[in-house]
């Protein structure tokens, strides 16, 4: 999802070379070493990771290969030679108890088993490069890949759908068949992938190092989140529904407020990207889910 917005925003101004699993395996340290020599970039990108935060608990060993150790791979592939590495991390580093934004100095204390691999692979890169960008975003969404509003609209779609076959067959009791529950003790800043590369690039620009938080500006709940989306995307007959997390039991626990500083990005790079939710009508005018 971000890789590819990258290629895109950074192929105006810089020759790309972009690899997917097929052409190089981060896990492997010998593809990493083959593709920085063969490439010889100035810059090295990871937008790979084992992103399934689920998925990771009853995986741990494959979540820790792909985030932690590859990223230990990349580093040492990059050792030696002039080369700045971009890696990308997440929200999910903090454990959530805050009740104002993360600062990139905060400690970090994740709560999870991706939030885990996560930290250890902003540890290896800390420890083993120093000339890295390190950039802890959230809540991603963007035009290539599974995300939060790609499901919405796709489940307010088949409850619509089954709501309009039930009314059409007459049936009396329609209870529910169009009210989608979503969690709203769980607060983060969505961020569009094409914002954040065109913030990368600008990072990039300026030739700046180190830690840095890159969101959308402002805040919600997913269940703001949600009602937001339906309502720019003109769906006006599925209702949403608030509910706790503790209604929704999942394999992997979540921070309750993962909000990150965008302090620090703001006063070093002189631009702030836009609001959440103008970023959220530009992503549904690409894919074209406006009613
Ligand atoms: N998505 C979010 O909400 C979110 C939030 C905060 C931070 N982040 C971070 O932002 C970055 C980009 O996330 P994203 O959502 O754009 O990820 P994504 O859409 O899940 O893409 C990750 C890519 O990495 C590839 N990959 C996995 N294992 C690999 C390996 N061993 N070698 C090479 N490629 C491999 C995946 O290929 P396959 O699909 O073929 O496995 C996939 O194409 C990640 O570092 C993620 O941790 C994401």
């Amino acid at each position: 999802m971000l890789g590819s917005d990258l290629h895109k925003q950074l192929s105006a101004d810089h020759e790309v070379v972009g690899m997917d699993k097929e052409e190089i395996d981060i896990v492997c340290a010998d593809d990493c070493k083959k593709a920085v020599a063969e490439v010889n970039p100035a810059i090295v990108i990871n937008a790979a990771a084992f992103t399934d935060v689920d998925g990771c608990e009853a995986q741990r060993d494959a979540c820790f290969a792909v985030n932690a150790e590859a990223v230990k791979n990349i580093c040492l592939a990059c050792r030696d030679r002039d080369i700045k590495i971009i890696h990308f991390s997440t929200d999910y580093v903090f454990d959530g108890k805050a009740q104002s934004p993360y600062r990139e100095q905060d400690v970090c204390n994740p709560i999870n088993v991706y939030g885990e691999s996560k930290l250890a692979g902003e540890l290896y890169l800390q420890s083993l490069s120093d000339n890295y960008l390190l950039i802890r975003t959230s809540w991603l969404y963007g035009v290539n890949g599974k995300n939060f509003v790609r499901t919405i609209l796709e489940r307010a779609k088949a409850k619509r759908f089954i709501h309009d076959t039930m009314a059409r067959a007459g049936a009396r009791r329609q209870t529910h068949s169009s009210t989608l529950s979503v969690v709203d003790d769980q607060l983060g800043s969505p961020t569009y992938t094409k914002d954040l590369a065109a913030a990368v690039e600008l990072l990039i620009s300026q030739n700046h190092k180190g830690i840095f938080h890159v969101t959308n500006r402002g805040h919600c709940s997913w269940y703001e989140f949600a009602v937001r989306i339906l309502k720019e995307a003109g769906v006006d007959n599925v209702e949403v529904k608030p509910i706790k997390t503790s209604q929704m039991p999942r394999p992997a626990m979540r921070p309750a407020y993962s909000v990150l500083s965008m302090q620090k990005f703001i006063s070093l790079t002189g631009k702030a990207p836009q609001p959440w939710q103008l970023a959220l009508q530009d992503y549904l005018k690409n894919i074209n889910a406006i009613n």
